[in-house]
């Protein structure tokens, strides 16, 4: 298969133990199906963002600055991986693809000012016609509503493309569901009907069971 695991920043920078788990989960994972990862910026970004903004630094120069973070924590998935690795992070989904001809894992951060690397990993879902989609968030999955406000919230085990767009638009409007998933990363995943899968990535073990296909956090088909 051909796998795409979008890992949230605040997920991997827990601590310098889980990129070492991670690598090690990753190089299982890459023996028997080609790996790409895309790696977000966690709590770095968010302070490095806030530290420019006291400057008055316009929102795409933040942005900027988020891609930067993103890039040095592939950068340090690259060094746990060694040689499993392709050695730098792609710049762009396109070159993602061709770097994986090297047979390596390919780590990258984000792309383009505007989105978040969950949108670039479902791009990159779709330029390398992946068959999974695998978001290892900081939740275990997709609820109705957000279960830190909502104690009547439901974790859903599967959720259609459709109606997760119509979640993540009820947000927008203030009805708080909190999803772990951004507007272009559904709309995307939407459009080309990628079956994706959202889960715990505290646990990187999580991944493995996601390939055996087992039920675990919450899949969109
Ligand atoms: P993240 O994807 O990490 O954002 O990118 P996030 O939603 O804060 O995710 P977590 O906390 O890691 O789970 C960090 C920031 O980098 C910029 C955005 O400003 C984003 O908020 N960024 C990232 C881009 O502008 N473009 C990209 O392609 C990726």
């Amino acid at each position: 298969m051909i796998v795409v695991l979008s890992v949230g920043g605040s997920v991997i920078c827990h601590s310098q133990h889980r990129f070492a788990e991670y690598s090690r989960v990753l190089k299982t994972v890459s023996s028997d199906h080609t790996v790409f990862v895309v790696v977000g910026g966690g709590a770095t970004a968010r302070d490095y963002i806030e530290k420019a903004r006291t400057f008055e630094a316009d929102e795409a120069f933040c942005d900027a600055i988020g891609i930067g973070v993103t890039r040095l924590n592939a950068r340090l998935l690259i060094a746990a991986l060694g040689r499993d690795a392709y050695p730098v992070p792609p710049e762009t989904q396109e070159d993602a693809v061709v770097a994986a001809l090297f047979r390596r894992i390919v780590v990258m951060g984000g792309t383009v000012p505007g989105h978040t690397t969950d949108a670039v990993a479902a791009i990159l879902a779709e330029h390398a016609q992946a068959d999974l989609l695998i978001n290892a968030t900081a939740t275990d999955g997709i609820y109705t509503k957000d279960p830190k406000k909502h104690p009547d919230a439901v974790k859903l085990d599967e959720i259609s493309p459709e109606r997760l767009v119509g979640l993540i638009a009820a947000e927008k409007m203030g009805a708080g569901a909190n999803l772990p998933l951004d507007m272009l990363a559904a709309k995307i995943i939407e459009r080309s009907g990628i079956s994706t899968v959202v889960i715990d990535g505290s646990d990187p073990s999580n991944v493995l069971t996601a390939l055996r296909g087992e039920q675990i956090g919450t899949y969109v088909r």
